[in-house]
């Protein structure tokens, strides 16, 4: 499957990020704690190391992830230079209180009124922006949807005389690299439906929903995950659920999304789609592919 999706709007939204980029202090990049690699845009960045700005990596949606997958992903960034990673769930307003002061770590000569903390929040569509942008104004400016690309304009916002925080618009990049990553953005909805095969990503899931966390199938669908591969724990939900169509067939598009909404969902338990080492073990194959 090769993903290509860029409208028109988010070329304007890269050009306005650039400009936005060189009036901060500090990149706050808000990516998924559940794949934190994969919703990372490369253009982010690009353009960060453009300007020389430092970034706090939001681990996103921790609540969802799988805390040892998520410790690990904090030790993997905190070996980059000019980054600190915290993870959060955005909708929690004591852990996103926390962002300004670690803000203020990554650029400490900006700390008063006259030289405010300058920061911007950027990330892809659906990864919590708006939610954590609410939730640190402590009222509702962002409109907040599950559907991907819903805030569509940069927004300035005062915290206290010493914080100034700019939100952006979503921003995709032309072509995602690895139809992995690709798999993974669709899975936690951060690609629209109109570029994506909801089926194809549903045995994705299920695909690594086996190679990593058998018994949460078990436990939520009642089958054995055992000698099982993607399609056919996608049709043991079909029959599970009586997602039955003509002659009592599974119903194989209607399963897929009731597995893809329950990850979404969080009903499946904890999951992170990738860990430091499935991300090596994933760019090796791929560097040794590419070699062959
Ligand atoms: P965006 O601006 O980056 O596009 O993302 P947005 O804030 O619109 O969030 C997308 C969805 O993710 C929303 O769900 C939001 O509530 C949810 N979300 C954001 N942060 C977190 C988090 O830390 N943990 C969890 N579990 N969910 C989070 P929604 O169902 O569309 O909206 P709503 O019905 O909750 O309002």
């Amino acid at each position: 499957m090769s993903i290509q999706w860029f409208p028109g709007h988010m070329t304007a939204a890269r050009r306005k990020a650039a400009e936005t980029m060189a009036t901060v202090d500090v990149v706050i990049e808000v990516v998924d704690a559940r794949l934190p690699e994969a919703s990372t845009n490369p253009m982010v960045h690009e353009l960060r190391l453009h300007r020389q700005r430092p970034c706090l990596k939001i681990l996103n949606k921790a609540d969802l992830a799988d805390p040892g997958a998520t410790k690990s992903w904090i030790a993997w960034y905190a070996r980059q230079p000019d980054v600190k990673a915290a993870a959060i769930d955005a909708r929690n307003t004591g852990e996103a209180a926390r962002i300004p002061s670690l803000c203020q770590r990554l650029a400490p000569h900006r700390n008063d009124a006259t030289k405010p903390l300058r920061m911007m929040i950027m990330g892809i569509p659906n990864v919590g922006k708006s939610t954590l942008m609410n939730t640190l104004v402590h009222r509702k400016i962002a409109k907040v949807g599950d559907e991907p690309a819903v805030t569509k304009s940069q927004q300035l916002h005062c915290l206290g005389v010493q914080h100034r925080l700019i939100d952006t618009p979503g921003l995709m990049w032309p072509k995602i690299e690895h139809d992995s990553d690709g798999f993974m953005l669709a899975a936690s909805h951060a690609i629209g439906r109109n570029a994506v095969i909801d089926e194809e990503v549903a045995v994705f899931l299920a695909g690594l929903l086996l190679a990593r966390y058998p018994s949460r199938l078990s436990a939520r669908y009642g089958f054995s995950a055992e000698g099982l591969d993607g399609a056919s724990v996608v049709e043991g939900v079909a029959r599970r659920r009586g997602l039955l169509g003509r002659g009592g067939a599974p119903d194989f598009g209607k399963a897929s999304l009731t597995l893809l909404q329950d990850y979404r969902d969080g009903k499946l338990g904890r999951i992170s789609l990738e860990t430091p080492e499935s991300r090596r073990a994933m760019l090796a194959a791929r560097a040794r592919e590419t070699a062959e």
